[in-house]
């Protein structure tokens, strides 16, 4: 049932290229120039996408990380104002509507008890719903007014990797359509997107071929007690999820800032030997989280830098390089989550521990 792995999680973090592409292929049809994401499944018209004026992103754990990761690429996009909020937080403040919004639920399960509660109240305040839901039948694909399934298959291990993959494609998905139908990008730029995103699958795959390298390197680390993981703006986002990658199955504590942030207390936590790692995917960010990074290095920290094939003066700064494939600035998050997955699963096994089930944790979360 494993596939020939040792874990769940293992067997779905190879499962990703698929998972992906599958996710992908549902939503992108037509050949050669003609693809275009085709969003009649999920029932959202042009009218509809033409109206919006803002949207929030609500959801829970990892799916509200890409929540915090298509708020980038939204913005960025389709020039639409995102609040990313967390569905617990959200279900209990007054929130004013003003305009026409749409609220975005993200949800593996789709039976996450507080990311239902949000959806609830969205449609209560008169508010568009749509939900990106791995579940099919489950309470929220039921109960939101659009559903955009992700095709990830099965998630059995508590951590989740292609789920969150697979929401992250959704969220770039609509992002590429929003901007499209509201004129912000030509045709050449439209089938350059949907090249990068096609082209995603691969690149996963090419990294997943460099495993052990990772496994190498978490069996250093598996004894520390923090780590740090930076990043500026998509690659903050990618910092979080890598972060709870972490902590929840390894149990090290760990945290993820926003690189300009860490000087603003956390900073002091750095001591001979902390490990903080660096995402740097983000060209014109690039250089101001380097220089982060080296403020942390002379207060003692190893540096992990995680950054594209080519930006090999890293080397300079950091103890560690992982590399991954170039994409387009925008998708980069998908390539960036891979290793750091693999660095929890392999501190996990490195530790002995329950990789699959960690402790505390359940699957779904069905209470409030
Ligand atoms: C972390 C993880 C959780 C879930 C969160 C929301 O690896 O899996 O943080 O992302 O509990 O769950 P869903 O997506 O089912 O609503």
């Amino acid at each position: 049932e494993k596939g020939g792995y040792e874990h769940f999680m293992m067997k779905e973090i190879h499962e990703q290229p698929k998972a992906v592409k599958d996710t992908l292929n549902s939503y992108i049809k037509g050949e050669g120039e003609q693809k275009v994401i085709d969003l009649a499944d999920v029932g959202l018209g042009e009218e509809e996408i033409k109206e919006i004026e803002q949207i929030y992103v609500v959801a829970c754990g990892s799916a509200w990380h890409v929540g915090m990761a298509s708020q980038y690429v939204i913005e960025d996009l389709a020039d639409i104002p995102v609040r990313v909020e967390l569905a617990s937080e959200f279900r209990y403040r007054k929130l004013p509507v003003n305009g026409k919004g749409l609220v975005i639920i993200v949800s593996q399960s789709g039976e996450t008890a507080d990311s239902l509660e949000a959806l609830r109240l969205a449609k209560q305040k008169g508010l568009k719903t749509l939900a990106i839901v791995n579940v099919v039948g489950s309470s929220i694909a039921r109960e939101a007014d659009h559903v955009m399934y992700t095709f990830a298959g099965p998630e059995i291990a508590v951590a989740t990797t292609k789920a969150y993959s697979t929401q992250l494609i959704c969220g770039y998905l609509l992002a590429v359509q929003f901007a499209k139908v509201r004129g912000l990008i030509d045709d050449e730029k439209y089938d350059y997107y949907l090249e990068e995103l096609l082209a995603l699958p691969e690149k996963i795959e090419k990294i997943l071929s460099d495993k052990e390298r990772i496994q190498w390197f978490a069996s250093k680390f598996s004894n520390a007690h923090d780590i740090f993981f930076i990043g500026r703006g998509l690659d903050y986002a990618i910092s979080l999820e890598g972060s709870l990658k972490m902590k929840e199955i390894s149990y090290i504590h760990s945290e993820a800032y926003a690189a300009g942030e860490l000087k603003h207390g956390t900073i002091s936590l750095i001591e001979n030997g902390t490990l903080l790692i660096g995402v740097l995917t983000q060209k014109q960010l690039y250089e101001k989280t380097v220089s982060n990074m080296t403020e942390c290095k002379s207060r003692g920290a190893y540096l992990m830098g995680l950054t594209t094939y080519g930006h090999y003066e890293i080397e300079d700064h950091a103890d560690f390089v992982v590399y991954i494939p170039k994409a387009d600035e925008h998708f980069a998050g998908s390539l960036a989550v891979i290793p750091l997955q693999l660095l929890g699963y392999y501190t996990s096994v490195a530790k002995g521990l329950d990789v699959d089930k960690p402790r505390n944790l359940a699957k779904s979360v069905t209470v409030e």
